[in-house]
């Protein structure tokens, strides 16, 4: 079963505090969206492989850690995805970005694809997928199992906030997927929407309602 790892640090709490009130406009749902993304990205690359490296300092010469060149790539659920890329970005200055376009039927709560662009090289890469919310999970492992047909082989989940149906979800279909998530909900409400959670995460993001 895949593991989930809440990264419940007190500024992470308190900055989804701030996103989840209905009152937050969309500057300051961005920006709080961007700066929990660097928390959560900190947590993922976390068992990023070292090698020694050698360098001088101004007293003398030693031998220290750099990262081994593993490759990683991000790849957001349009759209609001795209609002963890910045912050994961300003960790990982290197990494490659797809994207994925995705929406939820809003009858049936299917995902339906609309766009997808990988990097070429995505079967060599460590990939991280983005999307703020994990509601039933449809979109997520619909997602996943695109990047899979691709060939990556070690793939991550990121999330802001996780209902425990999609986590099941999830964990169901890619047991071998690791979830990172700040917060999991208590429960989805009849029309999907994880509760109490910060509403339409891609309208609140773009300011589309
Ligand atoms: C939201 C969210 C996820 C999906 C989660 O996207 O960003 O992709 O719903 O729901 P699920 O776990 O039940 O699949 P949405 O379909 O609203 O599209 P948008 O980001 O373009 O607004
Ligand atoms: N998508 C969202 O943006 N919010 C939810 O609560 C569920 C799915």
């Amino acid at each position: 079963m895949s593991k989930v790892v809440v990264v419940d640090h007190p500024l992470v709490q308190h900055k989804l505090t701030m996103m989840r009130d209905k009152e937050a406009g969309a500057k300051d749902f961005r920006e709080l969206l961007s700066e929990i993304s660097m928390f959560l990205a900190y947590e993922v690359t976390k068992d990023l492989p070292v090698e020694d490296y050698v360098v001088e300092t101004p007293i003398c010469e030693t031998t220290s850690k750099v990262i081994a060149g593993r490759k990683l790539a991000i790849v957001p659920v349009l759209r609001a995805g795209l609002g963890m890329v910045d912050g994961f970005l300003t960790l990982v200055p290197a990494a490659k970005v797809g994207h994925i376009g995705l929406y939820r039927d809003p009858e049936t709560l299917q995902p339906v694809e609309y766009y997808c662009k990988l990097p070429p090289d995505i079967d060599d890469r460590d990939v991280v997928v983005l999307d703020p919310m994990l509601a039933t999970g449809g979109s997520a492992s619909a997602a996943i199992d695109f990047i899979k047909q691709h060939g990556a082989k070690h793939i991550k989940l990121m999330n802001l906030i996780a209902a425990p149906e999609g986590i099941e979800r999830v964990q169901k279909d890619h047991p071998d997927v690791t979830i990172y998530v700040a917060a999991i909900d208590e429960k989805l409400n009849e029309h999907g929407y994880i509760v109490p959670g910060l509403g339409d995460a891609g309208d609140r993001l773009f300011g589309t309602k």
